[in-house]
């Protein structure tokens, strides 16, 4: 995962509109907010860590239950039939493009989904097929930073407007939005919000969808945690024509490591992302055959889930209080993760993460997810046993008596 950070290259493609809009503000003397920020090598070494096999892996927004059962026939159904041997059909099995139309509740609506390899890799497609209509991305500081690097690949602008702040939820405001759009746009929603765990009402979500339409401008709604969300909206219900909703099941069934995910959105705008696939030899058919099993078990295996990750919140969350270390931002948070603010208290949160580790708790700083901010707050993940959880709150607990490094 982690890499270098791109060599950002003009952008040299484009319609006249989104060209003369640039030329425009160049003459304007406007300095392009365009930080594509933050080190792709921020993040520990994940092979280094794979190696500590009695760590609590809380850094990642993964879920580490035993799987259901049934996910893992699958695997190893396709793995006897030697499926790893054949190439999939470019956009994705059918039966598993209806199935994730479905669960997002879009059947009927004309939505097209097309698996991809995680839901990154349909982030990197939308990022880099649609970069000849998009002036300038928007998106929140704390974020996922990928986006934003990938439209950089073609020189386009990034803002990230700042949500750090309780007054406003830890979320975007449509007023914020308001300020920092242009025709052309494209707005990248995480929804909810890694790393704070916030998510959008639906009358937020009209607010924002409204500006959308009215500059002309794209959404992109990522819904990778949708799965831990009370009461989740979806933007293709208020925008359809404009939206695009990326799908993983990297957190909710935990399959990350066999990258599969999707994008879905309406003909007109999929017609681009389908006609010249990222990757035209298909996701891995192995793990489309899990996320299949999956979808058909989610009913009993979200009620464990949902019900493991808010008991683990529960006890994140006492750690907390008690040791008088940090503070949770968001609680409960809708993700399967919780944002602990630990400035004032002598931490970095890379320094607490370090100590943490030496603890064998892996949890992540900010840093890799807010230029602004990232120093303030460290992220603790959740969808794991119980145990995992019980062993973050000795260990957050220890380090609170700790002299900060
Ligand atoms: C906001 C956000 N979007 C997308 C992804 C990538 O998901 P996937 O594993 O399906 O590629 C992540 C993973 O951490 C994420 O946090």
């Amino acid at each position: 995962m982690p890499g270098r950070a791109p060599v950002r290259r003009r952008h040299h493609r484009g319609n006249p509109g989104v060209r003369r809009l640039r030329r425009e503000r160049a003459c304007r003397g406007e300095r392009r907010d365009d930080r594509v920020t933050g080190s792709a090598t921020a993040a520990p070494s994940f092979e280094a860590l794979l190696d500590r096999s009695g760590l609590a892996w809380m850094g990642q927004n993964t879920t580490h239950l035993e799987p259901p059962p049934e996910v893992i026939a699958a695997l190893a159904e396709s793995t006897s039939r030697r499926e790893f041997q054949l190439y999939a059909p470019a956009l994705g099995f059918e039966r598993l493009r209806e199935l994730i139309v479905g669960d997002l509740g879009l059947t009927g609506t004309g939505s097209v989904a097309m698996i991809t390899d995680g839901a990154v890799g349909g982030l990197y497609h939308v990022c880099t097929a649609l970069a000849s209509r998009i002036s300038r991305l928007i998106t929140t500081d704390p974020g996922w930073p990928w986006p934003g690097r990938f439209v950089g690949l073609s020189g386009i602008p990034v803002t990230e407007l700042p949500v750090y702040a309780a007054e406003q939820g830890y979320r975007l405001r449509a007023s914020q939005l308001a300020g920092a759009i242009e025709p052309g746009s494209l707005i990248y929603l995480i929804d909810p919000l890694n790393p704070l765990g916030s998510s959008y009402g639906r009358d937020e979500l009209t607010a924002i969808a409204a500006l959308a339409r009215e500059t002309g401008s794209l959404i992109v709604h990522d819904c990778t945690y949708r799965h831990f969300a009370t009461g989740h909206s979806l933007v293709a219900e208020l925008y359809p024509e404009g939206t695009i909703t990326t799908y993983s099941f990297s957190k909710w069934l935990g399959l990350a490591g066999l990258r599969v995910g999707a994008v879905v959105g309406p003909p007109a705008l999929m017609r681009t992302l389908t006609s010249v696939p990222a990757n035209p030899l298909g996701a891995s058919i192995q793990a489309q055959r899990a996320a299949m099993a999956g979808l058909e078990v989610k009913g009993p295996w979200l009620e464990r889930l949902r019900a493991v990750n808010g008991a683990n919140q529960e006890t994140v969350c006492a750690a907390v209080e008690a040791s008088g270390l940090g503070q949770v931002l968001v609680r409960p948070s809708h993700g399967n993760f919780l944002a602990v603010d630990v400035s004032g208290s002598g931490w970095t949160a890379e320094a607490l993460c370090g100590a943490m580790l030496d603890h064998d708790v892996f949890i992540r700083p900010g840093s890799y997810q807010s230029p602004l901010f990232g120093t303030r707050f460290v992220k603790v993940s959740t969808s794991v046993p119980a145990e995992w959880a019980q062993r973050f709150a000795s260990a957050w607990s220890a380090v609170a008596g700790e002299a900060p490094r």
